[in-house]
């Protein structure tokens, strides 16, 4: 069976998480987080997680061939899947042609999900985290009911140790730099897609399904 993904490209805080959990609830797409598999590793304190944590809390990319490790194991052995965070550079990008080549895959789409800076430092700020249950809140836009404990684990919600002003500025810099020259990359191959992500979630999603073409 023809293996078949989808990008899920955009800056810190744009929503690629809170999509792709939608898109594995409503459609069975794999959501394949790179943040996520790193957090684990790092919780865990792995011999990966011992690399990462250094460039993760100063908010800088962790080298290729250590995320690559990450994604060829996360991708084989998934048909459908979302990609939440890679590729994250144009040598990443690269790397993804080859294993879809050689696992006999397919990336359908890029969706780029487009924010403004303002908006991304204030839901960045706002976010809490159960973990527990790894379940996201948004203090502002999606606050737990009972005050700042998780809804299904009543675990008290933390926040990402990179959720703080200087960290996210330092996050959207590299970003620029190293992950937006994959708009164009894309773009270049036909598949880019851009969706205005300061809508509401339910709002987002349904471009996301549009442009997707999913049924
Ligand atoms: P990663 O975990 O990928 O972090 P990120 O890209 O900075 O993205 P976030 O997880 O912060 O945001 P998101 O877009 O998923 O937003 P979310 O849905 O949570 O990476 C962390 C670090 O790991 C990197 O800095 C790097 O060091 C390393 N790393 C990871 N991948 C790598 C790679 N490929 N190469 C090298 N290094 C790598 O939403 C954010 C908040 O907003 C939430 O509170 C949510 O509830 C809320 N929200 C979501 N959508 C909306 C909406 N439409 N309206 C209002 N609020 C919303």
């Amino acid at each position: 069976m023809e293996r078949i993904g989808l990008i899920l490209l955009g800056p810190p805080g744009s929503g690629k998480g809170t999509q792709a959990k939608e898109l594995e609830k409503r459609f069975g797409f794999v959501h394949i987080s790179t943040g996520d598999l790193l957090r684990k590793a790092v919780r865990e304190g792995t011999p990966v997680g011992k690399i990462a944590e250094k460039y993760m809390k100063e908010g800088v990319l962790v080298p290729d061939d250590v995320i690559l490790n990450l994604v060829n194991e996360a991708l084989s052995r998934v048909t459908r899947f979302v990609l939440d965070g890679f590729p994250r550079n144009i040598s990443q990008a690269r790397k993804l042609e080859d294993i879809m080549q050689k696992i006999g895959g397919r990336i359908k789409r890029a969706i780029l999900l487009d924010v403004s800076d303002d908006e991304i430092v204030k839901r960045l700020l706002a976010r809490r985290i159960c973990p527990s249950c790894g379940r996201v809140y948004n203090l502002i836009t999606s606050p737990p009911k009972d005050d700042n404990k998780c809804d299904v684990c009543g675990v008290q919600l933390v926040k990402r140790s990179d959720d703080n002003e200087e960290t996210i500025r330092n996050r959207l810099a590299v970003y620029r730099k190293e992950t937006a020259p994959l708009i164009k990359y894309y773009e270049e191959r036909g598949i880019l897609s851009r969706v205005d992500a300061s809508r509401s979630p339910e709002e987002v999603f349904s471009s996301i399904v549009k442009v997707a073409e999913l049924k």
